[in-house]
């Protein structure tokens, strides 16, 4: 799957940016990505809820939001209850993920947990039960157009043997520095979901940067077997 993140769209033009990647066939997005910053969690700031709900309107594409804030137990279910398909927010930014998941689910969305480059997977294995998607962060949260940090695959690979060794029902997602140069090993690794910014939205054709990252990624999966 491919989720172009709108951070690298132009902001006064959100509807025809999400028109730009909704073709058919294997250059529509399977989500569009849309990042949520407080100037608090992370030093940028850039949209919130009002911008989400004008957003649904504006596309069907699903939005996979992606709350970089502070307090994800007051802000998290809003997104879930005005229609966002997919919730994810940072388990470093809370003491109880779990309860965040729950509310976010009973609200009507997915819940997804998100953990940054240093952060390790291990204390939050045991409640990825709680958890539709895991967002595993391949720069440091905050700006588009950085370079993609290798070692985090290493999280990735982790994941993918304990999904299939547990028998658990997630879908892994690598967001940052995701582009012609990096997709295929993230894909070797595993991964199922790929959040990309600057790659989809800095092309001439956003919609053709999606279907050639979706046949690169494609092409490394199967190939790694
Ligand atoms: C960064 C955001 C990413 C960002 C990725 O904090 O979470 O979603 O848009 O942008 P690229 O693909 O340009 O690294
Ligand atoms: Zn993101």
């Amino acid at each position: 799957m491919i989720a172009p993140s709108i951070l690298s769209a132009d902001f006064a033009n959100l509807g025809a940016e999400a028109e730009a990647v909704a073709g058919s066939g294997t250059n529509r997005a399977d989500w569009l990505h849309v990042d949520v910053m407080d100037a608090h969690f992370v030093p940028n700031l850039t949209l919130g809820l009002p911008v989400v709900e004008s957003l649904l309107k504006a596309t069907d594409i699903p939005l996979d939001c992606h709350l970089m804030i502070e307090d994800p137990g007051r802000w998290a279910p809003p997104y879930a209850e005005a229609g966002a398909y997919n919730v994810t927010f940072h388990a470093e930014a809370t003491d109880d993920p779990v309860a965040v998941a729950r509310d976010v689910r009973a609200a009507g969305a997915k819940a997804g947990l998100s953990i940054k480059p240093g952060t390790p997977l291990e204390p939050y294995l045991q409640i990825l039960r709680d958890f539709d998607t895991l967002l595993i962060m391949s720069v440091e949260p905050g700006f588009g157009g950085q370079q993609f940090i290798p070692e985090v695959l290493a999280k990735a690979r982790a994941i993918r043997k304990f999904i299939d060794s547990e028998d658990l029902r997630l879908l892994v997602e690598i967001d940052g520095g995701i582009n012609a140069d990096t997709i295929e090993q993230a894909a070797e690794a595993g991964i199922d979901c790929f959040v990309a910014g600057s790659a989809v939205y800095g092309a001439a054709d956003p919609g053709a940067a999606v279907g050639a990252l979706r046949a690169q990624a494609a092409a490394a999966r199967a190939s790694a077997g």
